[in-house]
């Protein structure tokens, strides 16, 4: 992992359970040239013991504000510009809501207040405490101050529930603080992705779908991270877990994400419909399950909401960027879905052929703007994305200055 090689990381950890992990985070974090220090909360100290951080970073640990000996060491101002990132992991509620208030009563809270390295937390919690709309509105306050949240993730808990708010495995932390040194192509750029499929329901037990699997636009979704973007992914019925530093939101069906996506893309500069929205949904959906009493049976559809074509129609939209999913004439089509719609680039794939497209590995995209294109790959989706965001990146930038 180049991007942490030689960076300079302050590892604050607080008091839950899972600071047991980032004894291995701190290792990992090394193992991929990172020169790591840590600085340990009271709570912290009784879940894991100083000595076991000091061992595994081979650097003394930083835990009090007000020790004149620490501080002579090295005091809080100098850790603060010594960080070239500030990650706290894992974050609890507490910490979370100390850091939304801006306390500065301990070193680590101070740390954050005192330093202009970014600053990412990892929360771990029970999931109610995750959910409670105390938690969400400090993470809210948070990521409008350029906070970055990794995760969490959701699964089994140590308090015996299941459920969102366990801090994500130290590998994709590693992956994720490494995105903060990412290229800076859309620093501070606010990217809204759509990706996987809808699910348009017939009856409480039936829906129509697709074959998305939503590979191709959570990649997109990780690349953006990686280019230094804020990025919110909203997702249909997908098997994939979020990527860090994303904000997800899931949905079912085209008119969820159709309102999901308009209730965001006001604070959005760049807008990427990488989801194959069902075209059409059931003009009535059953109350009951239909009962198989008629040899032949019609289902009355009606259109969807054409979810791309609206945002591309706003009067101030952003940037906005289709994809075309072809089984014939690929490039023809995608043009004609480009200018159509309007769409400052389109990316065009195949689909209904093997490794490519849906719910494949790698894909090929022949990507289309006004007076210029490129293919990308074939190549793994998130090589494809990484490519495709560059795409994106400088072509934006180019309406951004014109
Ligand atoms: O998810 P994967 O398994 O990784 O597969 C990736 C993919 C093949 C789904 C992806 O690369 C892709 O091509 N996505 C777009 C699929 C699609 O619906 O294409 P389309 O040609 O039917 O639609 C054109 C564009 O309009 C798309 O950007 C689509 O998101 C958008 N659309 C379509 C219908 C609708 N009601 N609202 C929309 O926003």
């Amino acid at each position: 992992m180049a991007m942490l090689q030689g960076r300079r990381i302050l590892l604050g950890v607080t008091g839950g359970i899972a600071a047991y992990k980032s004894a291995d985070l701190v290792r990992r974090l090394k193992d991929a040239g990172a020169d790591v220090r840590v600085v340990m909360t009271r709570g912290a100290e009784e879940f894991v013991r100083p000595l076991t951080f000091q061992a595994v970073s081979g650097q003394p640990v930083h835990n009090s504000l007000l020790d004149p000996q620490a501080e002579a060491a090295m005091g809080h101002i100098e850790l603060a510009r010594w960080a070239d990132a500030v990650l706290i992991a894992p974050a609890t509620a507490d910490a979370l809501a100390r850091l939304a208030h801006g306390l500065a009563d301990d070193l680590l809270t101070t740390i954050c207040l005192a330093t202009e390295a970014p600053l990412a937390v990892a929360p771990a919690m029970n999931r109610i405490m995750w959910a409670h709309p105390a938690t969400r509105a400090n993470v809210d306050q948070l990521r409008a101050r350029g906070v970055h949240i990794f995760g969490p993730g959701a699964g089994d808990q140590a308090c015996g529930e299941v459920g969102a708010g366990r801090m994500l495995e130290p590998l994709e932390l590693v992956d994720a603080t490494a995105g903060l040194f990412g290229s800076s192509l859309l620093r501070g750029v606010s990217v809204l992705i759509t990706a996987g499929p809808t699910r348009e329901p017939i009856d409480p037990v039936r829906y129509i779908t697709n074959r998305s699997s939503g590979k191709m636009g959570f990649a997109v979704a990780r690349a953006a991270v990686a280019a230094g973007a804020r990025v919110t992914l909203v997702a249909g019925p997908c098997n994939l877990p979020t990527p860090a530093g994303v904000e997800r939101v899931d949905v079912e069906t085209a008119e969820q994400m159709l309102e999901a996506v308009m209730a965001r893309v006001d604070a959005a500069q760049i807008f990427v419909a990488s989801a194959a929205v069902a075209d059409y949904r059931l003009a009535q959906v059953a109350a009951s399950k239909i009962k198989k009493s008629q040899d032949a049976m019609q289902l009355e559809l009606v259109r969807n909401p054409d979810i791309l074509g609206t945002v591309a129609g706003l009067q101030v939209g952003p940037f906005t960027v289709g994809f075309a999913a072809e089984t014939d004439d690929m490039h023809a089509y995608a043009e004609d879905k480009r200018q159509r719609k309007g769409l400052d680039m389109i990316a065009a794939n195949w689909v209904g052929r093997p490794g490519t497209g849906f719910d494949a590995d790698d894909n090929s995209l022949e990507v289309l703007w006004e007076g210029g294109g490129a293919s990308l790959g074939p190549a793994p989706k998130l090589q494809v994305a990484e490519e495709l965001v560059r795409l994106v990146a400088e072509r934006y930038s180019d309406t951004v200055q014109a």
